[in-house]
């Protein structure tokens, strides 16, 4: 499985995806701050990733504390707590990592823990926060490859794969369990403009996997849809609210649109951990906005007029009614997504497919 970040000792190693797939670069983040400023210029990206890296920066930056008392390390704690949570803001899985971890720290501290215990403590959290993750997509994948059709023809939009999570991804995951299922499966990926995740890393880990992989540019997919040659859509999300209108990459609502109007099956694979009861409705998510240059320039090279005004929404919210069904890593759910949503959090159902 590809390596989208690890621990060795107090440094946390990433692949740095912005230089994907041109070169294989990894960044050794050596304090929580550096964490942060990778998370932020998307070193790291995906919110499953950026939970899992927010909760790795927090454990690193704590054991690195010199703070003897715990009055001090409880501030150090919160200070980084809310660095990390500055970072971007609609990804969920982002402030869910920082409070299981605020959650941990809570508990040693009413135990009467001293700062070394507390250090174990959040490096166990972040553990298992990397961990859990992995399981969850092995657990999307198998539910979502029983909606796979035997002979697939899958678009996906962004990159919602092994380098979006801590390994196997949720989309991907579904296409990776599709195609160890026996399936026959080959993926169309958008290029996904403008930070291009589709055609450089989708294409890249596909590929790298041996999975029938074509490249096309975001406003190809009408076309391809139209002509028959796909039947199936999987993206990832980065915050579903309680109603199932859910946040994705910018692009996924037009691709939603489509598949709706060529009635093609259109699903989301996303974790617990990307799911917002606290969130009413899609109106209510907040959108990243990220810099103009991201849109006048590919690559270093500029496009665009000097001073073209800019807008650069990073995400936008594809309408619950468009969703054919929500894979979890406690089974797909389906509408009426209030309802499912919120029975999903509720223990001992068993899988809900
Ligand atoms: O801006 P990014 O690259 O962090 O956006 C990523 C996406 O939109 C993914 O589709 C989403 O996070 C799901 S990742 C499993």
């Amino acid at each position: 499985m590809l390596p989208t970040i690890a621990r060795d000792g107090d440094v946390i190693i990433m692949i740095d995806q912005r230089k994907l797939p041109v070169q294989e670069v990894y960044v050794r983040c050596k304090s929580a701050a550096h964490v942060a400023r990778a998370i932020n210029t998307m070193v790291i990206r995906g919110a499953p990733a950026i939970g899992v890296a927010a909760a790795m920066g927090i454990a690193i930056g704590m054991r690195r504390s010199t703070a003897t008392g715990t009055q001090k390390f409880a501030s150090e704690f919160y200070k980084i707590c809310e660095m990390m949570a500055a970072t971007r803001p609609t990804a969920v899985n982002l402030f869910w990592a920082i409070e299981r971890m605020k959650r941990s720290f809570a508990a040693a501290a009413e135990a009467g823990e001293g700062v070394d215990e507390i250090k174990a403590r959040l490096d166990c959290e972040a553990e298992a926060i990397h961990d859990e993750d992995v399981a969850s997509c092995r657990a999307m994948g198998a539910f979502g490859a029983e909606v796979v059709p035997l002979d697939a023809h899958i678009l996906t939009h962004c990159n919602a794969g092994a380098l979006a999570t801590a390994g196997y991804g949720t989309a991907l995951g579904v296409v990776r369990a599709a195609v160890e299922a026996g399936k026959r499966v080959a993926v169309f990926a958008d290029e996904t403009r403008p930070f291009l995740q589709g055609a450089r890393l989708t294409a890249w880990e596909l590929m790298h996997d041996g999975i029938d992989t074509t490249v096309i540019t975001d406003n190809m997919a009408g076309a391809l849809m139209s002509q028959g040659r796909v039947n199936f859509v999987v993206v990832g999300a980065d915050r579903i609210a309680a109603n199932g209108d859910t946040a994705n990459k910018i692009g996924t609502y037009g691709v939603a649109v489509l598949a709706r109007e060529h009635e093609i099956p259109f699903y989301v694979a996303a974790p617990l951990s990307t799911i917002d009861l606290r969130t009413p409705d899609g109106a209510h998510i907040p959108i990243e906005e990220r810099s103009a240059r991201e849109v006048t320039h590919v690559a270093g090279s500029q496009l665009a007029p000097d001073g073209a005004r800019v807008w650069n929404p990073a995400f936008d919210v594809t309408p619950h009614a468009f969703i054919a069904g929500i894979i979890t890593e406690r089974g797909i759910l389906r509408a009426p997504y209030a309802e499912s949503l919120k029975r999903a959090f509720q223990p001992h159902v068993g899988a809900l497919v």
